[in-house]
């Protein structure tokens, strides 16, 4: 059995002034000034950990005991080309830590990775997929790679990634000239060269010129009459959407590898903020006690926070999510009958919905763990302890997603009432005590 001990280091930046948030991006500041630092490990029992200042343990040396990988010799990629893809990924989904940011750094990054090394490979294979037998080669290098850096070695299971998705599964085209010939490349090119990761979630220019390439492709070998018809078809949206992985790859194999990737993880981010990634348990002990008008709010509250702190051992969130969260688990409660704003009475912030009790959530925008050889593995948190979690109201509801795009780096809509906010930037040092790690594997 592998003990791993990661200890959560919250080292919080209170700014000496008031920040005003009308507008604008949040400035993501890593400079770490003077920190109170505080552990909690990972699984604890809720309630409020004490605060215990304590000294990093030495540095993550081993982090850079980078093994040689054993690779089958049979993949067709190019690992050369996106060595720093693949070095930050494995950072993104590093051990023990992958699962908390699966949804949110890990796995969108192995995707833009996988999805990059086939498009700058298909510049001298001219094919956008690779054949079953060197996929399943390639996938197993990869993990291989990753895992030599400290990856995680459950990557399949955690990303429900497998070998089929880096081939072409149900898309017809995979070649490049026959993609060329039935695309409008340049129609293609101009919308996804470059694209802003804030006004894309919102005009999805990018998105829908790769769903009209992705659909064009698609339909290779169907009669025009029968189009319409099979539109509807579960197989032709599963069709497109493997079509939609070819077109990706294509996009890659125009653009640098750094620059694809950030074209590839701005467009996934899309997706990523407008889901709440948190399984959300049965609501009935809340309901019991918080529904059809309240008569004993500390036994409300009390039923309220042991919901929550359920929810806060999932997983780490951006702050867009969190929003989403609170949102959908105030429709479940109100479908079972709590009618008032229980966020409000029990003070639940969205911070509440992030990993253990002092998360932090993430900036909406896509963003990467970080290594250094004294910190260890670290991540920027998009920390704003005071932001309540709205209540929405049924006129709210209705006009969602654009606008809140629109506002993604700067802090969730509900923030913009508050007069008086605390700008805060949290480093969450993930600190891996290796003594514990080196005991075990003993
Ligand atoms: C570092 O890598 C070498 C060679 O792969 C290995 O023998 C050694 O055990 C590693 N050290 C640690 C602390 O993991
Ligand atoms: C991989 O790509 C690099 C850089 O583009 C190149 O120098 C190298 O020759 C390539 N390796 C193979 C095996 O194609
Ligand atoms: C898959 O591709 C490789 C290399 O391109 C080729 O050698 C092999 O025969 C192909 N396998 C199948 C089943 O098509
Ligand atoms: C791999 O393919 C499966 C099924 O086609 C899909 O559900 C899954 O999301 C894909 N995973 C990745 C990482 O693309
Ligand atoms: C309210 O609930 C709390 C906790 O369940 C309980 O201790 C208290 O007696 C209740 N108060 C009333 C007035 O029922
Ligand atoms: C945001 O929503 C409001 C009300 O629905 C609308 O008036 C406004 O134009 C929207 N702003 C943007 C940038 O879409």
């Amino acid at each position: 059995m592998l003990f791993l001990f990661i200890l959560l280091l919250c080292a919080r930046e209170s700014h000496s002034s008031r920040v005003e948030h009308a507008e604008g991006p949040v400035q993501l500041d890593n400079h770490v000034g003077s920190m109170f630092p505080k552990i909690a490990p990972l699984g604890a029992p809720q309630g409020p950990q004490p605060f215990l200042p304590l000294l990093a343990p030495s540095p993550m040396t081993p982090f850079t005991n980078i093994s040689i990988p054993k690779l089958s010799g049979l993949c067709s990629l190019n690992f050369t080309n996106a060595k720093s893809l693949l070095s930050v990924t494995a950072i993104d989904c590093w051990g023990f830590f992958a699962p908390f940011v699966a949804n949110i750094m890990c796995c969108p990054q192995l995707e833009a990775t996988v999805t990059v090394l086939i498009g700058q490979s298909s510049k001298h294979t001219n094919a956008l997929a690779l054949n079953g037998t060197v996929a399943k080669h390639c996938l197993s290098d990869v993990e291989q790679i990753l895992m030599g850096q400290g990856a995680s070695g459950d990557l399949r299971q955690i990303c429900s990634i497998s070998s089929s998705n880096l081939t072409e599964a149900s898309c017809p085209v995979k070649h490049v000239n026959e993609f060329n010939d039935m695309v409008d490349t340049s129609k293609l090119l101009l919308a996804c060269a470059d694209i802003d990761p804030v006004k894309e979630c919102c005009y999805q220019v990018c998105h829908n010129a790769i769903l009209e390439a992705a659909t064009a492709i698609a339909s290779k070998g169907s009669h025009v009459l029968d189009l319409d018809a099979s539109h509807d078809l579960p197989e032709h949206s599963i069709r497109v959407n493997d079509c939609r992985n070819i077109v990706l790859r294509w996009i890659a194999s125009k653009l640098d590898p750094s620059h694809g990737k950030k074209v590839l993880r701005g467009l996934s981010n899309c997706n990523m903020n407008k889901v709440c990634p948190l399984v959300l348990p049965d609501a009935k002990q809340v309901a019991k006690s918080c529904g059809s008008g309240i008569s004993n709010r500390t036994a409300c509250c009390n039923a309220m926070e042991s919901y929550v702190s359920h929810l806060q051992k999932q997983s780490f969130i951006t702050n867009l999510q969190a929003l989403d969260c609170a949102e959908t688990l105030a429709m479940k409660l109100k479908k079972s009958n709590v009618a008032d704003d229980v966020y409000s009475l029990c003070h639940i912030s969205l911070k509440d919905f992030s990993l253990q009790e002092y998360g932090c959530l993430l900036p909406s925008l896509p963003s990467d763990a970080i290594f250094d050889s004294t910190s260890g593995v670290t991540f920027l948190c998009d920390l704003n302890d005071n932001i309540p979690a709205p209540w929405p109201s049924t006129s709210q509801l209705a006009s969602k997603s654009c606008n809140k795009s629109v506002n993604i780096p700067a802090l969730p809509a509900a923030a913009s009432g508050q007069s008086c906010l605390y700008s805060r930037h949290v480093l969450i040092f993930l600190l891996v005590n290796l003594f514990f790690l080196a005991m075990a594997l003993v």
